[in-house]
């Protein structure tokens, strides 16, 4: 890779010259810990989307003297909790460049946008149309707000172990069968998979019942205006949230709420309940990133950007495509060309992700049946060479070896379609009643007071409010459970 940067040790103590050098090596074991990833890692396909790189013309001095950037509301600097300013300018310039009426900046990703969109919604009503692969953000949205959550299902995926995309037509039907008291709908497109739904279609199903939509495609914020990128939702959904961190390269913990003209929510309202869920001291150093994020996806720039990414992302799908040993995630409603979910038909996804890791090469995860790659704007055909020449090699390995699992257990998604949930109290009501932590054992059949949703990707195994179903058992890493004592 270019240009990494390296973090060397510090040898100096907190307090001075008279530590000894123990207790100095524990006060920088985080950064240690960073500096040994850098050191290693060759090509990197997990978010963030600047994949460690300076985004192309980035301002030197973000770069270079980062302490300095990072400051608070001082003359000149705006206020982002009522901008008026140089970042009210750079809202303005996020809603022009994805076509929004009114985009919201957020400094704790799309988790607060989302969390504080859903707050927004609860004025509307007293329950809210909510898919089983909706990320964690999403359920501590339902805490703050007591909105009771109907799940329903998007298409599941048996091959891949995952669940996919939503369809107009039953959105349709969802809307038909739901009552009076719905204050909206949520939708996840991109998943993170990276399936597609047709959201201008469910925004216009959406539209004709009256109902709010709110679209989290927080890794779609590169689906721009006037590109090869699928259509994007904003303009079509209510409200939608991004990520700026996912496939753009501003910093970790960036996002953006955009409104759209029809908006059943205002801009206000959202404003209002974001600022219960950010810091009253917003980070200039993510929001300066945003800007120079910002840079590389408005003209002249956009077209070469999004090029790029196309063109690097055909070439690993073209190579998994001519390849037999592997299979490539391609659901019926489309994939976001910044997603890449690989399998290997001969062997299990642990001993590929384990393979390339140990190559210095990092997917994002292991996802279902398969290996997520991510690509992003900092992304570079040296990487991809990188790849595609790595997974030759695991193909030439494993040819010479017996098949055999190995013995990493990282994060995977079930295969198996979970459980439908029963949902009893709201999460909200869950969460506030009193609880006991129980051994899991004993949680089947109680309420749970709790929300699992490791990450990634987030999604929840349950939700606070939900009846336990045994097969939380199967979750081998859960060893107690905090349920509601009744
Ligand atoms: C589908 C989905 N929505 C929302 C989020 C939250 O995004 P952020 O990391 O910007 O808070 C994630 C994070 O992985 C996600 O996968």
């Amino acid at each position: 890779m270019t240009q990494r940067a390296t973090l060397l040790p510090n040898t100096e103590s907190e307090s001075g010259s008279t530590q000894k050098a123990a207790p100095t090596k524990r006060f920088n074991a985080l950064t240690d810990a960073i500096a040994r990833h850098v050191g290693c890692e060759n090509a990197s396909f997990h978010t963030p989307g600047h994949k460690g790189r300076t985004p192309a013309r980035s301002a030197s001095l973000l770069d270079e003297y980062p302490w300095q950037t990072d400051l608070t509301e001082l003359p000149g600097l705006d206020d982002l909790s009522r901008p008026e300013g140089v970042l009210a300018d750079l809202e303005a310039r996020a809603a022009r460049i994805w076509g929004a009426s009114e985009s919201i900046l957020s400094v704790n990703g799309a988790s607060a946008a989302l969390a504080a969109s859903i707050l927004a919604l609860s004025a509307r009503g007293s329950t809210v149309l909510v898919p089983r692969n909706a990320h964690r953000s999403i359920v501590h949205g339902l805490v703050l707000s007591g909105l009771f959550p109907i799940w329903y299902e998007p298409v599941w995926d048996d091959d891949w172990g995952l669940w996919s995309s939503v369809s107009a037509v039953s959105v349709e039907r969802l809307l038909e069968r739901s009552g009076t008291e719905l204050a909206g709908l949520i939708v996840v497109s991109p998943t993170y998979a990276g399936a597609l739904s047709d959201l201008p279609a469910i925004a216009q199903v959406c539209r004709n019942a009256g109902v709010t939509l709110i679209a989290d495609e927080a890794h779609g914020a590169h689906f721009l205006p006037e590109s090869a990128m699928p259509t994007s939702a904003v303009g079509h959904a209510d409200i939608v949230v991004h990520s700026l961190h996912k496939t753009l390269p501003a910093l970790t913990q960036t996002g953006l709420l955009h409104v759209s003209r029809d908006s059943k929510i205002s801009g206000d309202e959202l404003r209002q309940a974001l600022r219960l869920l950010q810091s009253s001291s917003p980070s200039y150093l993510l929001m300066a990133s945003v800007e120079q994020a910002l840079r590389q996806v408005e003209p002249p720039y956009k077209a070469d950007t999004l090029a790029d990414l196309h063109r690097l992302s055909f070439e690993i799908s073209d190579f998994a495509k001519a390849n037999p040993d592997f299979t490539l995630y391609q659901p019926a409603g489309g994939v976001c060309p910044a997603h890449i979910l690989l399998g290997c038909t001969e062997r299990q996804p642990d001993q590929l992700y384990n393979f390339l890791c140990e190559r210095g090469i990092f997917p994002e995860t292991m996802l279902g049946q398969g290996v997520l790659f991510m690509l992003g704007v900092g992304s570079r055909s040296c990487d991809v060479h990188l790849l595609t020449q790595t997974l030759s090699d695991f193909i030439q390995q494993i040819s010479k070896e017996p098949a055999g699992q190995s013995a990493f257990a990282g994060p995977q998604a079930p295969a198996r379609r979970p459980a439908e949930p029963i949902q009893i109290l709201s999460p909200r009501q869950a969460f506030l009643l009193p609880s006991e932590v129980v051994p899991v054992n004993n949680s089947v059949g109680r309420i749970s007071a709790a929300t699992i949703a490791p990450c990634p990707p987030g999604t929840p195994l349950i939700v606070a409010g939900q009846r336990v179903p045994e097969e939380i058992l199967e979750c081998a890493s859960l060893q107690t459970l905090r349920v509601v004592v009744t």
